[in-house]
């Protein structure tokens, strides 16, 4: 069963508190244009587009969809999921009617992956957006196992298809068959500046010399400056359009 936030504000904490699965990327805690969109200000702000599944037996969340409404302005930005951040903040600051839905998450309680329920999710987003009265809906999708090759680039990674003709990576795979259509690359949606400290304490390695770092989960490569004593990440991701409703 989907409902959103508006329809059970009571949930709010238990669709937040779905964990992601151990070992998942923790610096992207570190994007600052993540703390525009934080899961509270989204539920305050848009509860309607903030999606749950729950569990039949235990009315429980299992799965949760996040979206934020914004303005669409022309082309979908190079700088995919951090410029959307900041354009649904500016337009709320700026009290400007919307007419997209990004999503910014989709995650399904590591028990329960592997069962289709995303699609599920999807569907149940699509037809949020669409109650909200928003024209359409975009994702700037995150490949998770896009960190299995961290030196590919990503406009290779997603012109790997299967013999079906189908992307070859599952989480892409599954945004076609829901009907997504795969739009472009954002080669710089997700980035995050931190100290050199931050980085030790995610990731464990010790950030001591200037160069490249593959970090665990990252899909793109971790730039350090050992010297000035801080370290960036630059992520990739995809751009991927869903019809509303
Ligand atoms: C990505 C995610 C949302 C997929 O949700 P899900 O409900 O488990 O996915 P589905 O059951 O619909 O499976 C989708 C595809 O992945 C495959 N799959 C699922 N779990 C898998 C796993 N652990 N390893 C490899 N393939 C897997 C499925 O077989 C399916 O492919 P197919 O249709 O060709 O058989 C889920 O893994 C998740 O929450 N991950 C953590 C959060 C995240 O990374 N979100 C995406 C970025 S916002």
């Amino acid at each position: 069963m989907l409902v959103t936030l508006a329809e059970r504000p009571d949930l709010a904490s238990a669709t937040y508190a779905i964990p992601y699965p151990p070992g998942s990327a923790k610096f992207m805690a570190g994007s600052l244009a993540s703390l525009l969109v934080r899961g509270r200000r989204v539920a305050r702000l848009w509860p309607h587009l903030v999606v749950a599944m729950l569990d039949p037996a235990c009315d429980r969340p299992v799965a949760r969809g996040i979206m934020v409404p914004f303005r669409g302005r022309g082309s979908l930005p190079a700088r995919g999921w951090d410029e959307v951040a900041v354009w649904a903040a500016e337009d709320a600051l700026d009290e400007v009617t919307p007419d997209t839905a990004c999503a910014l998450e989709i995650a399904v309680h590591p028990e329960h992956q592997g069962r289709g329920h995303s699609r599920t999710v999807l569907e149940g987003m699509r037809s949020a957006a669409a109650s909200a009265g928003l024209g359409a809906l975009v994702i700037p999708v995150r490949p998770p196992d896009k960190a299995a090759v961290p030196s590919m680039p990503m406009s290779d990674y997603v012109a790997e298809t299967r013999a079906d003709g189908l992307p070859a990576d599952r989480w892409l795979r599954t945004h076609v068959r829901a009907g997504g259509r795969v739009e472009a690359v954002a080669p710089c949606s997700a980035t995050v500046q931190a100290p050199l400290s931050d980085w030790r304490l995610w990731t464990g390695l010790p950030f001591d010399r200037d160069g490249v770092v593959f970090v665990a989960g990252a899909l793109g490569p971790v730039f350090v400056s050992a010297s000035e004593g801080f370290a960036v990440y630059v992520e990739p991701n995809v751009w991927v359009s869903h019809r509303v409703g």
